[in-house]
Formats: C-alpha cells, structure tokens, sequence
C-alpha cells in the first residue's frame, strides 16, 4: 500500500551551459518506471487548480517545466506540499495516493512522465471513494 513516504523530488540530471540549459530524462536510469506517456499543461487559468484524483496504477513524475506550481499529496492519512520551482526537480507521485496541483505561476508548464496510456477507468474522481479503497487495501 502506498503511502507519502513512497513519493519523493528526484533530481534530474542538469547540462548547463552559457547560452542555456538541458534535462534529459532517460527512462529507468532517471524515473523508477517505464515511460509510456508524455502530456503537459499549459495555458493554466490563474487561480485554477488541476488533478483531484488519485489513480488505481498509474506511476507519475511532474515537473515544473516553466515557472512553478505546488502538488499537494494526499494517502488517505497525511497531506504533504511540495513546491516545484525549478525545471530540474521531478516530483515522483505513486499509485493510490491523491494529488492537487495550485498556485500555478502565469505562464506554468507543467511536463507529466506516466507509466501508462490514459485510462478513464484508472482514475479515482472521487475523494470519499479514494479513502474507502485506500482503507479496504489496507485491510486486506
Ligand atoms: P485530467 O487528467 O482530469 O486533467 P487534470 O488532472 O490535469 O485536471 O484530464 C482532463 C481531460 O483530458 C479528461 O477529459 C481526460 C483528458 N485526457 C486525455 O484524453 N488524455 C490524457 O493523457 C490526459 C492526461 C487527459
């Protein structure tokens, strides 16, 4: 059963140069899960908030590509914030665990590395029935 102490800000590899920098994200030698998606937010309306959800299986990694947001992470038992600022660290969100993303600066990209092609049916939509399931999981 996952809980927070499963998510974690991995730091990505980082080429700076004068004229600019680069991340690379190399699969298994940087995220701890197979790449099978790529998505991005922009255009984010001010004051917007994105996700309300957790999933059954899908693996995340987020990242503040341009100018910062905040995801805050829920298990059913604790919330933790995370602060993404800098286009170098990568928030690593497990299955089974719910996740907001607020105060999104204007201009945010947000860059989302998935495990898995999208699936309506891997969402959790609803956070009473989130914290049902993550009880029933824990019991059995
Ligand atoms: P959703 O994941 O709920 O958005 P967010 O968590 O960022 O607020 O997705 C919003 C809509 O976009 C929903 O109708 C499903 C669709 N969608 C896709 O078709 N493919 C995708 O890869 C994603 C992430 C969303």
């Amino acid at each position: 059963m996952t809980t927070l102490a499963d998510a974690r800000v991995i730091d990505l590899p980082r080429i700076e140069r004068p004229e600019g920098s680069i991340t690379p994200v190399e699969g298994a030698a940087t995220v701890p899960f197979g790449i099978e998606r790529v998505y991005y937010l922009y255009d984010v309306v001010g004051g917007a908030s994105r996700g309300g959800h957790a999933h059954h299986e899908l693996e995340q990694l987020i990242v503040a590509a341009m100018g910062s947001f905040s995801v805050i992470l829920d298990d059913g038992n604790n919330r933790q914030r995370y602060d993404l600022t800098r286009a170098y660290h990568g928030l690593y969100v497990p299955a089974m665990v719910w996740r907001e993303l607020v105060d999104f600066t204007s201009g945010a990209v947000c860059i989302v590395l998935a495990s898995r092609p999208y699936e309506e049916s891997d969402y959790i939509r609803d956070h009473a029935e989130f914290v049902t399931e993550k009880h029933r999981r824990a019991a059995g």
